[in-house]
């Protein structure tokens, strides 16, 4: 039996956020300091800045970028990072291990985001940092005016304010062995108001993220702080630690659950804030919560005491359906998610892998680059009815072998359909429907595969992933798609949906 996609092109159901392509950098091992900074590399241009990696990012195209952590911004001081180089201080990173030469600091960071094109989104530290730290660190960014910090940034050589709007109350406050005071939520209330009024008086139209945790916790912060909050924070690793099999594919489902639970507790919340003090000196929140999905990906936690060089992971194409997989959550759930930085962007945990000679793209890069460059900006509803994926033992999984989303792209005039087949060895027909039109003409397919499920990339290899685009494609008289074993295709087709 074929599986069935049906579409419904009468509605455009929710924007899509473009910040859902995001990328999160962290000093932790060699994502920065290694990876997309390193002044002594050859391969590296007058400001230090890795010009192979560089490359590699434009080609994701991130329109935001997270930084400095992450669990590291607990030690964090942003001064440590602006002024002459020369005089920076080699902090310790009792994080993560290694140093903090801070030769990347705040100006750096917001350098690479315009090299690159994305919006910066700063995190503060709440552990060993104060609200004033915090409001000065906004000053310096964003200040105009004729006041020391906003002075400090343009004797730095930057005229400009950098403008950030984008700010992390804090990061995994909840997360217990973490060191920090906050892991009771009304310890973490009493401070996040007090950060967000110094923050906010520095610049009252920032926009500030909370980090979530388990409901409980995001319940009882968001009571107390729905009326100054903008984002409720989500982080969600997935792992293979309970299999490698049909049941791996399950965390998209996993985070989709999550995503949707806290989907519901956001509703609790008023979208407009009624009665808030004028005497506060700023304005309230001023639209619905949305959930910022600010660390996502996977995370093949081993037993060994070295996390830093586990989280170096080398991806197979497994992991790269798995990431299209979750990258169709985000989309079907686009209504309220609106940011999501992936975790991180190099070499740990990443797309992008390098070492002193050079760099090479791992399998997840590929989906993470697809969909950001293909999909469309509109939700669309859509529904599939798929076979199952069969466990080891050939019996049928709880996880179906098609994942779809739908979207359209207005200046296009195009539906996408992302598709991915989970199947490691079959090809999957379905049968795809619109309600609202006939089966439009596809445009085109755009086909990612790889010779098999293990399939890794590395240094000396060529890329293993193959990416065809396809502009004869066509669906057969009854509307059918045969989509390859373990693929993910983007089906665009030909259509102007006006709502
Ligand atoms: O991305 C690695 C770490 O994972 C981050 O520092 C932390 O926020 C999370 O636990």
């Amino acid at each position: 039996m074929p599986s069935r996609i049906r579409v419904d092109v009468t509605k455009k159901q929710n924007a899509i956020h473009p910040f859902l392509y995001g990328q999160f950098i962290e000093f932790l091992g060699r994502c920065i300091n290694g990876g997309i900074h390193d002044p002594d590399s050859p391969l590296s241009d007058a400001d230090g800045f890795r010009l192979d990696v560089l490359e590699k990012v434009k080609g994701l195209n991130p329109p935001l970028l997270r930084f400095p952590g992450g669990t590291v911004v607990k030690i964090y001081h942003w001064m440590d990072g602006v002024g002459p180089k020369e005089e920076r201080k080699r902090q310790a990173n009792r994080i993560w291990g290694g140093v903090i030469d801070h030769a990347f600091g705040t100006n750096e960071f917001i350098q690479y985001c315009r090299k690159i094109g994305a919006e910066p989104f700063l995190v503060v530290n709440m552990t060993t940092g104060t609200p004033e730290e915090a409001a000065d660190w906004v000053e310096y960014c964003n200040g105009t005016g004729d006041t020391y910090y906003a002075n400090l940034r343009r004797s730095h050589g930057f005229e400009e304010p950098h403008n950030v709007k984008y700010w992390g109350l804090g990061n995994e406050e909840a997360a217990v062995p973490d060191i920090g005071y906050l892991h009771d939520p009304k310890e973490y209330v009493k401070a996040a108001w007090e950060f967000a009024k110094h923050m906010k008086l520095a610049d009252r139209s920032i926009k500030l993220v909370l980090p979530g945790d388990k409901p409980e916790w995001n319940k009882a912060v968001l009571d107390e702080l729905h009326p100054v909050c903008d984002y409720l924070s989500l982080h969600y690793y997935a792992s293979s630690l309970n299999g490698d099999g049909a049941e791996y594919f399950s965390h998209a489902a996993k985070l989709e659950k999550r995503i949707a639970e806290t989907r519901e507790l956001l509703a609790e919340y008023p979208a407009r804030v009624e009665n808030f003090d004028r005497w506060y000196r700023f304005p309230p929140r001023q639209r619905e919560i949305r959930i910022a999905l600010d660390e996502w990906g996977i995370w093949q936690i081993g037993n060994s005491d070295d996390y830093v060089r586990d989280m170096e992971t080398v991806y197979n194409w497994r992991d790269a359906l798995l990431v299209a997989s979750m990258l169709n959550v985000m989309q079907r759930q686009s209504g309220a998610v609106t940011m999501a930085t992936f975790a991180q962007m190099v070499n740990i945990l990443a797309p992008i892998f390098t070492n002193e000679q050079g760099s090479f793209l791992q399998t997840i890069y590929h989906p993470l680059k697809l969909y950001r460059e293909h999909s469309g900006n509109w939700k669309l509803s859509c529904e599939t009815d798929s076979a199952m994926l069969t466990d080891g033992e050939g019996k049928p999984s709880a996880v179906p072998c098609l994942d779809v989303s739908a979207t359209y792209h207005d200046g296009r005039e195009e539906i996408v359909l992302a598709v991915v087949n989970r199947d490691p060895s079959r090809p999957a027909k379905a049968v795809v429907s619109f309600t609202g039109a006939d089966v439009p003409e596809i445009a085109e397919a755009i086909e990612l595969t790889c010779p098999s499920w293990e399939t890794v990339n590395g240094f000396g290899l060529d890329d293993q992933v193959t990416c065809t685009v396809k502009t004869d494609a066509r669906h057969d008289a009854d509307g059918g798609y045969v989509f390859p074993p373990r693929s993910i295709t983007l089906l665009k087709h030909r259509s102007a949906i006006r709502d």
